[in-house]
This record gives C-alpha cells, sequence and structure tokens, in this order.
C-alpha cells in the first residue's frame, strides 16, 4: 500500500473515493458541514433522510459525479462524537476499505479538526485501520476477491508525514506478525520461525539472531522447554534477536522480549479435546509479535537495546512425550512436577526467561497465549499484564493502552504461591482446582523471571479471533497483538 500525506483540502483531492468522517446526531459538522455546499447540500439531505447516519462502523458511498475531482464520498461512521476516539477513526477506515477496496485503487482522507482526537492521531489511526482491516488471511485460497485498494491519501498539512510513515510501517510488521500466527503449524514450524529471524536481520540493520538447537537447548540446562519439545518430530529453536542501536539513548538499559511460541499445542499426553484445536496453530503468536516487534523497532531506529528469546516448539503427545508427573530442573536449577503437559507455555517460558535474564536483559516483558481462563475472563480485547514491579507494570499497560493494544493491568500476590505448591518438587506446572489460572501461571513464571523488573502479557484473548471483533480487527485469526505494544513501549524506554 502506497500512503501519501497531501496538502490538498477534501474538495480538491482527486480520488476514487473521498472519506469523509460523520459522527452521530444532528446534522452535519465539521468537514462534512463544509465540504456539503460544493455538494449543495446533497450529504445534509441524507443525513436528514436517515441514510446517513454516522454509525460507529458504518461506510456509505455516495456518488458524486462532476461536483467534486473525486468520484464518490464515503460517509465514514465514528459513532457518537463525545465518544470519538483513536479507535473509532481505526475503525471507520477499516470500514471504507472494506466498503470499496475490492473496486478502487485509491481512497483519500479528510480528516476533522473539530473532533476531539489530535489530527496527527485521526491520520495514524487511519492508516492504521485501513492497513490491518484490509489484511487477508486467505493467502492459501485459491480464488476469492483480490482486494484493488492500492492507495491512500491523507488530505492534511505538512507535519504528518512523519507520523503517517512511522505507522505504515509498524502496520506492516504487525501484519507480517499476522502471517506468521495464520500460516499452518506444517509450514509455521519452529525452524521456520528461527529463519524468519535470520530474514529480518539480513533486511533490518544492527539487527543479529542465532538459533540454539535441540542439543544446545539441553546443554544449557533447559530441562523445561526441552522436556515440552522432546516427542516432535519438528525440532525445537530457542531463537535469539539482539538489536544493538549505534546510539543507545539509555546505555545500561536492555529491553528483553520474550516469546511463547508453541508452533502447535496439541496439548501433549494431557491431550486437547478435537473441537477447534486447529486454532492452537496460534499458540506461537506471543512469539511471533516478539521476533516482527524487534524487526520493527529497529526498522524504525529506536535507539533502545533489544534483546529478545523466543521458544519455539510443538506440544505433542507421542511415545518419547513427556508425561504428568515427570520432574524437570530448568535452567535456573529449579525442579517442577507436571501435572498437566498441556500447562507447556509456561515451561518453555520459565528457561527462555532465565536465558533472557543471564544474557543481559534488565527490562523483560514476555508475551504468550498462556491460558485460556485469560480469555474467558476479558475476551478479545484486553491482554492481561502481571508484573513483579509495579511501575514497569503500568508502563506496559500505558505503552498498550496508547498502541492500541489494549492491556489491563492484573493482580500479583505471593499468597498464590501455594497454587503451584508440589509435593514433590519446588513447584508444579498447574493446579487441579479451577481457580485464578492467570495469577497462578503469573506466579509460576515469576520465579524465573530473576532480578530486575519483568511484566507478563497474557494475550491468549486478543492474539488469535475465532471472528469479526466488529471493530477494524474483523478477520478471523491472527492480530499481530503485542507488535504496536512493544514498538511504543521502546519508544518511551528511550524518551
Ligand atoms: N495455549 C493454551 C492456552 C490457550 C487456550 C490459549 C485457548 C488460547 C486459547 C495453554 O497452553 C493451555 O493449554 N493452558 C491450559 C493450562 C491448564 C492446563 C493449567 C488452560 O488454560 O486451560
Ligand atoms: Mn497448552
Ligand atoms: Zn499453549
Amino acid at each position: 500500500m502506497r500512503v501519501e500525506v497531501q496538502e490538498v483540502t477534501p474538495g480538491a483531492v482527486e480520488a476514487d473515493v473521498l472519506a469523509l468522517p460523520l459522527t452521530r446526531g444532528d446534522g452535519l459538522t465539521g468537514t462534512a458541514a463544509e465540504l456539503d455546499g460544493a455538494l449543495d447540500g446533497l450529504l445534509g439531505q441524507l443525513a436528514e433522510e436517515g441514510e446517513l447516519r454516522g454509525e460507529l462502523g458504518s461506510a456509505r458511498l455516495v456518488h458524486v459525479d462532476g461536483k467534486l475531482p473525486s468520484r464518490r464520498i464515503a460517509a465514514a461512521g465514528l459513532g457518537e462524537p463525545e465518544r470519538v476516539d483513536a479507535d473509532a477513526f481505526r475503525t471507520a477506515a477499516a470500514a471504507v476499505a472494506a466498503e470499496a477496496g475490492e473496486f478502487v485503487q485509491t481512497i483519500a482522507w479528510a480528516l476533522d479538526a473539530s473532533l476531539p482526537v489530535p489530527l496527527e492521531q485521526q491520520a495514524s489511526a487511519v492508516v492504521e485501520g485501513t492497513l490491518l482491516g484490509g489484511y487477508d488471511p486467505a493467502r492459501w485460497k485459491h480464488d476469492g476477491p483480490k482486494p484493488k485498494l492500492d492507495r491512500l491519501v491523507i488530505c492534511g498539512g505538512s507535519g504528518l508525514e512523519q507520523a503517517v510513515d512511522r505507522t505504515l510501517r509498524i502496520a506492516e510488521w504487525t501484519n507480517r506478525a499476522r502471517d506468521l500466527v495464520n500460516s499452518p503449524p506444517n509450514e509455521a514450524t519452529p525452524e521456520r520461525l528461527a529463519a524468519r529471524a535470520t530474514e529480518i536481520a539480513s533486511e533490518v540493520e544492527h539487527v543479529t539472531t542465532e538459533a540454539l538447537g535441540p542439543t544446545e537447548i539441553n546443554a544449557q540446562g533447559m530441562g523445561a522447554f526441552g522436556a515440552v519439545a522432546q516427542a516432535s518430530h519438528n525440532e525445537p529453536r530457542l531463537v535469539v534477536l539482539r538489536y544493538d542501536p549505534p546510539q543507545p539513548a539509555k546505555a545500561d538499559l536492555v529491553l528483553g522480549l520474550v516469546g511463547k511460541a508453541i508452533t502447535f499445542d496439541t496439548g501433549g499426553i494431557s491431550l486437547k479435546p478435537a473441537l477447534r484445536m486447529e486454532d492452537m496453530k496460534g499458540d506461537m503468536a506471543g512469539g511471533a509479535a516478539a521476533i516482527e516487534a524487534t524487526g520493527a523497532v529497529a526498522d524504525l531506529g529506536v535507539p533502545v537495546r533489544v534483546l529478545t528469546v523466543v521458544a519455539a516448539c510443538e506440544n505433542m503427545p507421542g511415545g518419547h512425550a513427556y508425561r504428568p508427573g515427570d520432574i524437570l530442573t530448568a535452567m535456573n536449577g529449579k525442579t517442577i512436577e507436571v501435572t498437566n503437559t498441556d500447562a507447556e507455555g509456561r515451561l518453555v517460558l520459565a528457561d527462555a526467561l532465565w536465558y533472557a535474564r543471564e544474557n543481559g536483559a534488565t527490562h523483560i516483558l514476555d508475551l504468550a497465549t498462556l491460558t485460556g481462563a485469560m480469555e474467558l475472563a476479558l475476551g478479545d480485547f484486553y491482554a492481561g499484564i502481571f508484573a513483579n514491579d509495579d511501575e514497569w507494570r503500568d508502563r506496559v499497560v500505558a505503552a498498550g493502552e496508547a498502541s492500541g493494544d489494549h492491556a489491563w493491568p492484573w493482580p500479583m500476590h505471593p499468597r498464590y504461591r501455594r497454587y503451584v505448591d508440589s509435593s514433590f518438587a519446588d513447584l508444579k506446572n498447574s493446579s487441579d482446582l479451577r481457580q485464578g489460572s492467570p495469577v497462578l501461571a503469573a506466579e509460576f513464571l515469576r520465579e524465573f523471571a530473576g532480578e530486575g523488573p519483568w511484566a507478563h502479557a497474557d494475550i491468549a484473548g486478543p492474539a488469535f479471533l475465532e471472528r469479526s471483533r466488529g471493530d477494524y480487527l474483523t478477520q478471523r485469526g491472527g492480530t499481530g497483538y503485542g507488535v504496536r505494544l512493544i514498538v511504543e513501549l521502546a519508544t518511551r524506554l528511550a524518551a
């Protein structure tokens, strides 16, 4: 997609579709009202008749042949004027792209200074909504509509270019994470994730990568990660990426990004039910976000050092599989009794977290589709954020909220630790009580996060959609959750 900022008024821009923001309420306001003169009051009349209502997510095409240089207007609904926010613009932009993207090449967007969202944010949200909303998950389908839309014009002054360019790049990296998540588990293997990291390192400056295979994983003493991986024909990889900017803003700060990348989670010997098991290809969404976000941070030249560690493997049953009852020794020396092989994410993260800390990460954020209960609790919208440090947690939450990757703080407390007390080992990996599953999983992880701030994002809900969310994320499958949050977090750390 080409995206341009043009110093042109909506009344003068030449596009196949001119998108006009419209809020709910009596009569036209803002940009729509200003333009209606040139249209002999057409929009006002349609609004009065109830055809244009400004409902959030509605996009109505109105043909205006001859009256404007653009052939059509898309009345893009933003909903209630007092509730208009960046998400409303993203949603409206996605709706316009969905309505017209199949048969037009160029959409121009008019912004509206009378609305409570700053123009720069409006422009960014329009770019994001168009790119993320226009994402096509059906790469493996032979026929079906292919979008014609390939050019987006923002009508607005200079000064918006930088924000627009940055948002475009972040959205592209986000869609790359979605590609990885949507790739089937026979393609998106641990080896393939390592290859993707190599691709990024060869394309983006100051990024290097290495990948540890099964022998090295065991040699490192990663008994928890190794056990989860041991039944699979597809070998595990510990994917490590380093971004070393030439002039880091904070000399002694290394942002550690740790990702869960179970390329397929069958549950192992504690096998999952068959219904919708195919969605467990998305159990590598945390790792995919960590990998692509590292590319994004480096591509944007954010001056923050990053160490990314992604534990990639399958969780399979089989003759060589780890068992309930097995006692594993993690890299930090702690012993773990396996009580459920389907609680594999915390096992692979245990070793990945410790590895990140040992290798210099000072501020850690892990991302994981860790617990089904997280999705039960918060649905597909918010991720839950846990941390051993309130300030670090609040920074992660704030970065998420600002970026569009919505995040909500969850509690931790040492008294949850008893849920993972084991009769035989230092701790066990799951509890048979149906209580507090996301919190006890976080308590488990805490023991492997070492010293220093660590936060955990349980992204089981927003990372992979069963169906449209009804906003700008309309496609089933991966959302790229975490890429935008990480870029925002890194940018704020550099400030
Ligand atoms: N990958 C799953 C969590 C999950 C479930 C993510 C549904 C997204 C949608 C994880 O490995 C898992 O199986 N968790 C179990 C843990 C339990 C066995 C303690 C869960 O949450 O049910
Ligand atoms: Mn599992
Ligand atoms: Zn899992």
